[in-house]
């Protein structure tokens, strides 16, 4: 298994700090999660119903019909290697690594792609083209009309585009959720970021028809638990929370890159859920943030340091207490 952020249990047990203690800002998920009231009891006691008007909401929601209710974008992401023959397969990289992991898992050749590289076209010349907008951890954003024209090269040619959208929401203009249904193109949604709701495990496909339903079917029946549905649609459809968040997490973000701009002379860069801060030091303030019970995301390449929105502004005010005790450390008395 990959490594991700979010492994507070791991880090609990290897350095002995009581769990209540952590400040988390491993994950780029919303820390004001959509507060929902407690599902009906049928949704425990039956089988998920396809008629329960998740469908209907996740469609206002996304400006589009052509919607599948996935166990996590994860699942999707995960299930889609299976679906194609052998394949060449352009994968944003660095970015969220289980796209090249799942398409090598099931025996695609898969080739990294930076940024500029994309930004240079180079994906229009794969089978299959995976790029995360914006990408994580680097805050990249392609336009939509550029996708756009990777995807009519692609699909000419019979290919697909993948377009992995988890930290969308806050900027929605830059979506592709409206162009669907496209021949050759497939948008994986999250609804752990932007709603908060990371532990429901649920998720959106956007896709063609044929396409939606062939992964349906391996996903199986009822993949996606009944509770998980019901919250998820009355999420979908609280616009005025939607919008209140959009304002509200892109501000944080702001207070967040003013605080880092204070401790690091790198360039910071990201999304409304998180920033990223690339350093030669990663390992090292990783490390000595964690010994103050603060869990930040290393990067894989361990050249960066990925910080989620703290809480509130006690957890700002103690990040930046501890960055400033580590970049200052107290005189050796020896
Ligand atoms: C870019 C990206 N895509 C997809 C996922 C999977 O998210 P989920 O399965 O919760 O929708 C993650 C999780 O961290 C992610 O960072």
């Amino acid at each position: 298994m990959l490594k991700h952020g979010g492994n507070l249990g791991e880090m609990v047990h290897r350095l002995g700090l009581p769990e209540a203690d952590w400040l988390d800002l491993s994950t780029g998920i919303n820390p004001h999660g959509w507060e929902f009231p407690t599902p009906p009891p049928q949704c425990w006691y039956r089988l998920p119903d396809r008629q329960d008007g998740l469908a209907e909401a996740a469609a206002a929601y996304y400006g589009t019909e052509a919607v599948l209710p996935v166990p996590g974008s994860q699942a999707a992401l995960a299930m889609l290697p299976w679906l194609r023959g052998h394949a060449r397969v352009g994968v944003t990289a660095p970015g969220y690594a289980e796209h090249g992991a799942a398409w090598s898992r099931a025996g695609h050749d898969v080739i990294p792609l930076s940024a500029s590289q994309l930004a240079g076209g180079a994906g229009t010349a794969f089978d299959v083209l995976v790029v995360i907008n914006p990408n994580n951890p680097d805050g990249t954003y392609f336009e939509p009309q550029t996708l756009l024209e990777w995807r009519t090269a692609v699909a000419s040619r019979g290919g697909w585009m993948i377009v992995d959208e988890a930290f969308v929401d806050t900027t929605p203009a830059y979506s592709l959720a409206p162009y669907c249904p496209l021949p050759g193109l497939i948008v994986l949604r999250s609804v752990g970021k932007f709603f908060g709701l990371a532990g429901m495990r649920i998720g959106f496909a956007l896709g063609p028809d044929n396409l939606l339903q062939r992964l349906e079917e391996a996903l199986g029946p009822w993949s996606v638990n009944g509770p998980a549905r019901w919250v998820a649609r009355q999420a979908l459809a609280d616009t005025g929370w939607q919008a209140r968040m959009r304002t509200r997490l892109p501000a944080e973000a702001e207070h967040l890159h003013a605080l880092l701009a204070r401790h690091f002379d790198q360039r910071i860069v990201g999304t409304p859920l998180f920033r990223t801060v690339l350093t030669p030091r990663a390992a090292e303030v990783h490390e000595a943030l964690a010994r103050e019970a603060i869990l930040v995301r290393l990067l894989d390449r361990q050249d960066g340091l990925r910080f989620g929105l703290p809480p509130d502004e006690a957890g700002l005010a103690r990040l930046d207490a501890a960055l400033r005790r580590i970049s200052t450390p107290e005189p050796s008395r020896a």
